[in-house]
């Protein structure tokens, strides 16, 4: 989050407004627990993950935490993941990429091959996220993320509960429609740990070769894939039916946004 973003605890309206929809979430999160059992949460230790990890770990709820480490996460994510274990005396379960798949993208494109092209950075992607990603799915119902649908032009038309068609399993993003103000708010009055790199002007942070800090009124993702056009900033975890969509073309049950 850049400096003049920082959210202001003095104002005990917003406060009280963030806790109301924290309280909401938590409830969401209980009914997931039990209605989609085995459910799994996708953890970046990006700022709206750690606000899950607060609730789901805080409230100790049976939803089992993953991170999909890539080999390629700034120092910065490694140091958050030690932290956030060691504050809640809980571990995350850390898939890696196969190594042969790896080893083949690296012997085809280079060690650095993701700048050359889309194709090889969806490659890379695909090696490094998409595969470890399905295996920490299989046999789940569900999984958790924490997508807001105000972070790019790829996601708006969020909902907070959607069913996956490319994985094939209840997807759930409970602050769906959160601000990037009250993740921030929620952290800072709960005193949660984040990642440094969100105090150095990296609202959005992936890999270390793939993010870069943005400037003042640049879009929060600004800094992902920043020499790729905003349309195809997704690394394949987040198509609808295997596409780059606007619009997620089927929920499950009700329409529980508003519940969000
Ligand atoms: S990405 O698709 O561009 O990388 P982003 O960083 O915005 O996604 O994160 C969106 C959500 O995807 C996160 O809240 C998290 O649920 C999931 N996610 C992204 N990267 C990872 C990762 N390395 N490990 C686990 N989950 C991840
Ligand atoms: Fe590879 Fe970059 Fe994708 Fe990470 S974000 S998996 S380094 S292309």
């Amino acid at each position: 989050m850049l400096r003049e973003n920082i959210p202001d605890l003095a104002d005990l309206e917003l406060v009280a407004a963030v806790a109301d929809k924290a309280v909401r979430v938590k409830q969401l999160l209980q009914d997931v627990e039990r209605d989609y059992a085995p459910v799994v949460f996708a953890n970046s230790l990006g700022a709206e993950d750690m606000v899950l990890t607060d609730m789901i770990w805080g409230d100790g709820l049976d939803i089992g935490i993953f991170s999909l480490d890539t080999g390629r996460l700034p120092a910065e994510t490694y140091d958050l993941i030690a932290r956030a274990e060691a504050r809640y005396q809980r571990r995350i379960a850390i898939y890696a990429p196969r190594h042969d798949a790896v080893q083949e993208f690296i012997g085809t494109h280079g060690i650095n091959g993701f700048y050359d092209s889309v194709e090889a950075r969806k490659a890379c992607c695909h090696a490094r996220k998409i595969e470890p990603l399905q295996r920490a799915l299989a046999g789940k119902q569900a999984w958790i993320t924490g997508l807001r649908a105000a972070q790019s032009p790829t996601r708006d038309k969020l909902k907070t509960v959607a069913f996956d068609h490319g994985n094939k399993l209840v997807k759930i993003s409970p602050l769906a429609d959160w601000s990037e103000r009250e993740v921030w708010v929620y952290l800072r009055a709960n005193n949660v740990p984040y990642n440094a790199l969100h105090d150095r002007g990296y609202p959005s942070i992936g890999c270390a070769p793939c993010t870069r800090a943005i400037q003042p009124g640049e879009d929060v993702r600004a800094g992902r894939w920043w020499w790729e056009s905003a349309d195809t900033k997704e690394c394949g975890l987040h198509l609808v039916d295997g596409k780059l969509q606007r619009v997620a073309k089927a929920e499950v049950g009700a329409d529980r946004t508003a519940a969000a």
